[in-house]
């Protein structure tokens, strides 16, 4: 990190950054690699940002590391995905919780094959108690699926006569999506020049900065973390209001519908 300008102010360092971890299957093929290899980089890299995000003292890490949508990949790739997840926490769970890390996971994890379910949830259990950084990793998740679980949980609570429909605002809406307890994010990267969300924390981002990077996930370091932090430090975020009322009061989100 020497090389890097020093942190923003710690009011302009975003408290929740996620990324779209895009282009370990380019990475592979520039270096004449089978995909899996770049997704062992990709995995590798995760290890390498989650250190700086410390460094920056960024509390809420979300990363993207496997859809719904990505199951109609070739399996032996599929296969390869979980095998790296499973290694990646049998090998670095004891890193996690010397750096005071909680794991924690979005999208139904109940699917996934138990070499990689059990250690999942072995690891969200030892870390559970601790405190500075929070990783969350987004596995057979999906915006859209995340949505429709929540609608159908608030149904069952107003059935059980538990929630009033006609009372139901955003907060209690929220508590029903995977990201409860998760503030949402404040900036979110994709990786490898692609500009799209696809079915990422849609409804999360509604006021969160967005940076393309063309850079592919392996290649994407410390530099290049601190520039969008960087970037995201020197937006305005207006949430609704004018530049002028900006001015007058500090930035708050927008109040609750
Ligand atoms: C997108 O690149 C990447 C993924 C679908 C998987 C991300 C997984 C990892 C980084 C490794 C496992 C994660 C952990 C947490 C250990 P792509 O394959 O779509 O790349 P391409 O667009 O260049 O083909």
């Amino acid at each position: 990190m020497t090389a890097n300008p020093p942190p923003p102010p710690p009011a302009n360092v975003p408290r929740h950054i996620a990324i779209i971890m895009d282009g370990n299957g380019r990475w592979a093929r520039q270096h004449n690699l089978a995909r899996i290899e770049g997704h062992r980089e990709g995995a590798e890299n995760v290890l390498r940002i989650l250190e700086i995000v410390r460094q920056y003292h960024i509390e809420y890490l979300t990363l993207y590391a496997f859809s719904v949508e990505n199951w109609q990949r070739p399996k032996a790739e599929v296969e390869a995905l979980m095998q790296l997840l499973a290694q990646f926490l049998l090998q670095h769970a004891h890193k996690l919780n010397e750096n005071n890390t909680r794991l924690r996971t979005i999208g139904n994890i109940n699917v996934l094959p138990a070499h990689a379910r059990d250690p999942l949830k072995e690891v969200i259990h030892a870390t559970a108690n601790n405190n500075a950084t929070t990783l969350v990793l987004a596995l057979n998740y999906g915006a859209r699926a995340e949505v429709i679980n929540a609608v159908r949980s608030c149904i069952h609570e107003v059935q059980a006569g538990r929630l009033d429909a006609q009372t139901l605002d955003w907060p209690t809406f929220a508590r029903h999506l995977d990201t409860s307890e998760i503030p949402d994010p404040d900036l979110i990267i994709r990786t490898s020049g692609e500009t799209r969300l696809s079915n990422f924390l849609l409804l999360q981002s509604a006021y969160a900065e967005m940076y393309f990077s063309p850079v592919l996930w392996p290649d994407f370091d410390d530099t290049h973390l601190a520039q969008a932090i960087h970037a995201y430090a020197n937006r305005e975020r207006r949430f609704g209001k004018t530049a002028e009322q900006l001015r007058k009061h500090k930035t708050t989100p927008p109040p609750a519908p």
